[in-house]
This record gives structure tokens, C-alpha cells and sequence, in this order.
């Protein structure tokens, strides 16, 4: 458990900036993801670990990659279904093992009618997951109409930690210090929709002023308009102890390369 943690969460500053690519499980083909691995695959060397779905690593990603992966094992609902992220189990922990994975994400949805089945879902993850010494992320899902505060988000969030999780996926929020003090695991923050990249670089240096851990980032590094220029940013944040000013020069210096497929 320890060593996967240690591949998860870098254990010289207990940092980790995670790439998340796992939207095609609800969403399709989203936008900077249609040729996954063409977009991934120059944003490797910056990642800590890649988060993605079974199906995407066996068509999208090198077997030799060394990355760890945190894989996406909670399924079933879509964005265009009655029930967002009604979730349940889509890949077994023996399949997790067979694809050498780092660690498994879950997530949950508090606040909905259905958040029992989610809440079961994880602690079933969990039980599993921890007879192999394999790290759960359990990822506080957010549903249209709920507010992302900090009242719910410390509730889900501490929620998570009690099922067992061993790292939490949040979104960042006003007065987000009252999350990350009442969860007793590392939390890693979403970067949610894609906004302009300060922006998004404020939100990185905020969490990380708060005490997140670091990030599972996914639009807002791979919808940029220099993913690889933006990844390299948020690494300076999270790693380096870079302001958001610091990191946006790094950004505005990257050279464009194209990644994208058409
Ligand atoms: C859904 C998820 C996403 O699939 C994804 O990982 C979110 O990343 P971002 O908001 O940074 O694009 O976790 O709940």
C-alpha cells in the first residue's frame, strides 16, 4: 500500500500532480481527447500518474509507459442519462492488479437520491482493493444542482475518508483550508470545466496554500491552449513552490507544439 501511495503521492514533498483523462467514460469523446494518446502521450514526463479507464489504457497508452496509473473503475451512468454519475463498479480489482495499476478511483455522490448505492459502491472498493495493498481515490462527485462549497465538499470529502479512501478528489472551493483540516487522507483537487489557464493557476496555488496534496487535473490541462506549456505551469505550483505569476510565465514561454488530433 505504502510503495503504490509513494508512486501516487511523491514522497520527497508529498506532492503529486495527477493527469486526469478519464472523461470518456460518461462524456465520450471530449473535446482535446478524441485521439487520447496523442494528446496524453506529450504530457507523460510532467504527470506524477494518469488517470484513465481500462479501455483507454489497452488502446491509447504504451505498455512499456512507466507512469502509474490510477485507474477509473466506477461506471455506468452518462451525461446523457437520468442519473448523473449513479455509479457502480465497471472493472474488477483483479483486472486492476492484471494491468499493474498504481491505484483505483471511485466515485461517489452525496446528496442524491441514489448516494447509498455509491456510498456501498466505495466501501465494496475498498474492502477489495485493500486485500492487495492497492490505494483508492474516491472522487467527491458534484451533481448540477448542488452547491460546491465548503459545508458539502468537507462533508463528502471526510464522508470518503471515513468509507477508507486513502486519497480524496475534490473541487476547490471557498474556505477550502475547513476541508482539507477536517479530512484525515491527502486531498487532490479537480480543475473542473475549463477556465482561462490564470485562473486556473490561481485556483492550483490556492488549494495547494490550503493543503491539498496537489491535483487530478484534467480540462484544464489538456483543453488549454498549450497542454504541455500548462502542465509544466501546474507542476512549478504544486512541486516548486511557484506563485501563479511564476507559473504563468512558464506557460506563456512553452513553445506550441500541435498534440491534437482533428
Ligand atoms: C468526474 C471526474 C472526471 O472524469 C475528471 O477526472 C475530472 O477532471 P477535471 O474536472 O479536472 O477535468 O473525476 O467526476
Amino acid at each position: 500500500m505504502k510503495n503504490r501511495l509513494s508512486r501516487i503521492i511523491k514522497p520527497k514533498d508529498n506532492r503529486t500532480v495527477m493527469l486526469a483523462v478519464d472523461h470518456g467514460y460518461f462524456m465520450g469523446p471530449t473535446t482535446g481527447l478524441e485521439n487520447l494518446g496523442k494528446t496524453v502521450i506529450p504530457l507523460l514526463p510532467y504527470a506524477d500518474s494518469l488517470m484513465l479507464t481500462r479501455g483507454a489504457l489497452r488502446r491509447y497508452i504504451p505498455p512499456e509507459t512507466d507512469t502509474p496509473i490510477v485507474l477509473r473503475i466506477s461506471g455506468g451512468t452518462s451525461i446523457v442519462g437520468k442519473e448523473l454519475l449513479h455509479e457502480g463498479i465497471i472493472t474488477s480489482m483483479k483486472e486492476a492488479i492484471r494491468l499493474n495499476v498504481a491505484g483505483v478511483a471511485f466515485s461517489i455522490l452525496i446528496g442524491a437520491d441514489f448516494e447509498r448505492d455509491t456510498l456501498l459502491g466505495l466501501a465494496k472498493v475498498v474492502d477489495e482493493a485493500e486485500e492487495y495493498g492497492i490505494p483508492v481515490v474516491a472522487v467527491t462527485a458534484v451533481g448540477r444542482d448542488m452547491n460546491k462549497d465548503a459545508k458539502y465538499l468537507s462533508l463528502a470529502s471526510r464522508m470518503a475518508a471515513e468509507f477508507g479512501a486513502h486519497i480524496v478528489k475534490t473541487y476547490y472551493c471557498e474556505n477550502f483550508e475547513r476541508v482539507v483540516d477536517t479530512c484525515p487522507v491527502p486531498i487532490v483537487i479537480a480543475g473542473g470545466k475549463k477556465i482561462d489557464e490564470k485562473d486556473a493557476l490561481e485556483m492550483t496555488y490556492n488549494a495547494i496554500q490550503a493543503g491539498a496534496a496537489g491535483v487530478d487535473m484534467g480540462r484544464n490541462i489538456f483543453q488549454s491552449s498549450n497542454p504541455v506549456g500548462m502542465i509544466k505551469a501546474i507542476r512549478a505550483i504544486v512541486h516548486e513552490g511557484a506563485t501563479p505569476k511564476e507559473a504563468y510565465e512558464i506557460f506563456k514561454e512553452e513553445p506550441l507544439v500541435e498534440v491534437r488530433s482533428e
